[in-house]
């Protein structure tokens, strides 16, 4: 469908002020002959000016892992979407499953940040998938047509345009227990239809659906083949240069 795929790198809580750069310099080597994928990488918030300065001028986007709901002000310890700008950054991810579940974040939370990062200019990844229990008892589409439905409210189509989602089974994050490839796709078909009906065709069509779960060098391939799944965000994997460039080249 024209859909350019999307490797976005969550490196979550790991890294430091030498191996971030570090590990940004070896993406930019082991990626750089890639050219039909977008790559992005994702660091803490504190080393996010050292990857940027590496890779100033390249094409690998930068972004944070989350941000506040709140423009500016008393919010002690938050990270502004205006920040974020400033800095250069030009994604950050929106409603990770350990946000929702170690800070409680909910979908009405998730909404008022997607759009602040939107109004900032900020390519917004909103996250969504459903918990083990949930998958378990039948609940999935039920789960994730409400974490997209409210996650996405009042979003104008212009806006809707500029974002980008991720199905990440909450099952599959870490856990080495990746979704088949058909798992995947049918959830990711399922919201590409929701899409459709809560924006329209066109923007359904156009919006990249990427697949997030122990996406390893070996499954990636197969998972992305997949007619709906447009990409991929990778943590644990996201870590090694030659795993995470090896999965880049699995979609490009
Ligand atoms: P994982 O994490 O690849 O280590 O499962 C994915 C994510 O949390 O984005």
């Amino acid at each position: 469908m024209g859909r350019k795929p999307l490797i976005a790198g969550n490196w979550k809580m790991n890294t430091d002020a030498v191996s971030a750069p570090n590990l940004a310099r070896e993406v930019l080597q082991k990626t750089s002959r890639l050219r039909n994928v977008d790559i992005a990488v994702f660091p803490p918030f504190p080393l996010i000016p050292s990857v940027l300065k590496v890779l100033d001028g390249s094409a690998i986007g930068i972004g944070g892992q989350d941000i506040s709901a709140e423009l500016q002000g008393a919010f002690t310890g938050e990270v502004s979407a205006g920040m974020m700008t400033s800095l250069g950054c030009t994604y950050t991810l929106v409603g990770h499953s350990e946000r929702r579940e170690y800070h409680l974040e909910s979908d009405e939370l998730v909404n008022r940040k997607t759009i602040r990062a939107l109004e900032a200019g900020l390519i917004p990844i909103v996250c969504v998938g459903e918990k083990l229990s949930e998958r378990d008892g039948g609940e999935t589409f039920a789960r994730v047509e409400r974490q997209i439905k409210v996650g996405l409210a009042g979003l104008s189509k212009e806006q809707m345009a500029r974002v980008v989602i991720a199905y990440e089974p909450v099952w599959a994050i870490g856990t080495g227990r990746t979704a088949t490839p058909q798992q995947a796709e049918e959830v990711h078909e399922f919201i590409r239809k929701l899409l459709a009906t809560l924006f329209d065709q066109q923007i359904a069509d156009a919006t990249r659906i990427l697949y997030g779960g122990s996406v390893k060098a070996s499954n990636a391939r197969e998972l992305m083949s997949q007619p709906d799944v447009d990409g991929a965000l990778v943590g644990g994997a996201s870590l090694s240069s030659d795993d995470f460039a090896a999965i880049a080249e699995s979609a490009g």
